[in-house]
């Protein structure tokens, strides 16, 4: 009997290696041959560690199983899908995963994250094989035409930034993947590395192909020692199958790639500063131009992509650019993986087409508060990311719909807060991050943001809140247009809509003279 058990950090975090070990113990006390499959992570965080077991071709799920709830299992006879109280009934009919559309997110939890073989079986390598029998402007043009854009934030149509490679001139060009998620509440990418390597491993072949690039790196973070070690073992036997090296699956075409760890700066997640990270400088934002797509790494043509853009490649070169493109809304094209966090019941990843409205995402699949209070405030598109209150919960998911309301969909993370949330102290939070982060390059941002904290505190001691309050309006303006990159420049974002949709929170009780 085949038992799946994650072996994803959340799960971990969780107590998944005890769960494993628990199961292969007692199987082995009762004399049962159980074979357990340290898979990647479904992304129902509230259920996890989410074990599984094959029943004639079915994945019956249990969760959130505990070490000591093992003995119990097999009592019930989960190896059969017995009825337990953790019972979840088939994985693929929990309402959370079936009403999503997986298609970058397609394997993962399903299969063993370091097989090959399993990544074949699930139509792995497929869009890699279409694309070597394809001229470089011509896997260009597809992805173009899938309507794919960045989702590391930005929203830059990918085709065009790889268009851009291909086209500039020079010897040596580079895909620099950016894992280094810093966003608040967001682990897509992780997710990637840790259940699916090969999918971003594929994603960046098929980048090299298209724009002659011959070298990948993954940049990511210290806090992911777990991906840092999957995405590590799957280059290796990649490498060995002659999927990466002198001979891409014997097409002719090189490309290798590697893993580096940065040092734990939110800005080196900001493309010129990953790229000096990467050179072994200081991460240091750079100005543009010249954009990374002409001058990038070690100052050659560079596609410097998020982990879900060039994962989300395979699938358009296997199932073609309309496929893609038909899901979605407006501009905005193909489905994302929205990481729902915070104080929200069902925490997890949900992968679906753009077009869902923030209320459907908050109440009908996150099902609303953990604590059941009322929900105040979400946070979406990270620490930089605007607030929205319920009142703006019909607004689309969707780039252009939340850039109208003043706000930003980032890297897909939703941060649920309820009714005893400080937007004032949320608001002064933001600045302080900034004024932590900050790389210090640029005036607006480096001092402006320090300003902010004291401006805050000013308003919350009641020191002339209007005049202080107009100031922290008018230092947002600066830094948002005077800013060098989206660290200072979007920092207003929080700051501002807190103090817009809010307003309450900022009215502290005057001083009271002693
Ligand atoms: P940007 O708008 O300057 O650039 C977007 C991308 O398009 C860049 O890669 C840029 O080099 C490229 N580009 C622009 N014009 C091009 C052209 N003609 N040819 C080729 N490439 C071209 O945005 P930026 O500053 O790189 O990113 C800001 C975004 O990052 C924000 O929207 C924010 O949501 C997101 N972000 C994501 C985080 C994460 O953890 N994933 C953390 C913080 C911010
Ligand atoms: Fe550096 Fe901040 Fe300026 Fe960005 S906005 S370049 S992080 S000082």
């Amino acid at each position: 009997v085949t038992v799946f058990v994650p072996g994803d950090s959340a799960a971990l975090a969780v107590g998944a290696d005890k769960v494993a070990a628990a199961i292969e113990r007692e199987a082995k006390t009762r004399s049962l041959d159980v074979h357990v499959v340290r898979n990647g992570s479904r992304g129902l965080l509230w259920l996890e560690p989410l074990v599984e077991v094959r029943v004639d071709h079915h994945r019956i799920a249990y969760g959130p199983v505990r070490a000591a709830d093992v003995p119990g299992l097999f009592d019930a006879n989960f190896l059969e899908g017995g009825v337990h109280p953790l019972f979840q009934g088939q994985t693929r009919d929990i309402p959370f995963l079936a009403r999503q559309t997986r298609l970058t997110f397609s394997r993962c939890g399903v299969t063993d994250p370091l097989s090959l073989e399993d990544y074949r079986r699930y139509q792995g390598l497929k869009g890699l094989e279409k694309a070597i029998a394809m001229a470089p402007a011509d896997i260009v043009k597809q992805v173009t035409d899938s309507g794919l854009r960045g989702r590391g934030g930005a929203g830059f149509p990918t085709g065009i930034k790889w268009k851009t490679v291909l086209d500039a001139p020079g010897d040596r060009k580079y895909i620099v993947c950016n894992a280094d998620e810093g966003d608040s509440g967001t682990f897509s990418d992780r997710m990637v590395m840790e259940g699916d390597p090969f999918v971003l491993i594929e994603g960046m072949a098929i980048a090299g192909l298209a724009t002659g690039a011959t070298k990948g790196y993954v940049y990511t973070r210290s806090e992911y020692p777990h991906a840092i070690r999957m995405m590590t073992a799957a280059i290796e036997i990649a490498r060995e199958a002659g999927i990466l090296g002198p001979s891409v699956m014997g097409s002719g075409h090189t490309f290798d790639m590697e893993v580096r760890m940065g040092a734990g700066a939110y800005v080196c997640g900001e493309e010129t500063s990953l790229l000096n990270s990467l050179e072994g400088k200081r991460g240091i934002v750079r100005a543009k131009p010249p954009l990374p797509a002409l001058q990038g790494l070690f100052g050659c043509p560079t596609v410097v992509n998020n982990v879900i853009s060039l994962a989300s490649v395979p699938v358009i070169m296997d199932r073609g650019a309309a496929f893609y493109r038909d899901y979605g809304v407006g501009r905005s094209h193909g489905t994302i993986p929205i990481q729902l966090a915070g104080n929200v019941k069902h925490g997890g990843l949900y992968e679906t087409a753009f077009g869902l409205t923030l209320g459907e995402l908050v109440y009908d699949i996150g099902g609303g508060t953990a604590n059941g209070r009322p929900v105040k405030a979400v946070q979406v598109g990270g620490p930089l990311g605007a607030y929205f209150p319920p009142s703006l919960f019909d607004t689309i998911f969707d780039y252009e719909a939340f850039a109208a309301k003043d706000g930003l969909i980032g890297h897909a993370g939703i941060v649920v807060f309820d009714d005893t949330a400080d937007m004032m102290k949320q608001a002064r939070f933001a600045m302080e991050f900034c004024a932590v982060e900050s790389c210090g390059k640029c005036t607006p941002c480096r001092i402006g943001s320090t300003r902010g904290v004291e401006t805050v505190d000013r308003i919350a001691r009641g020191i002339e809140p209007e005049k202080n309050r107009a100031l922290l309006a008018d230092l947002c303006n600066t830094m948002k247009f005077g800013s060098l990159c989206a660290l200072g420049g979007f920092t207003p974002y929080p700051v501002m809509s807190a103090m817009t949709h809010f307003p309450e929170d900022f009215a502290p009780t005057p001083l009271v003279e002693a």
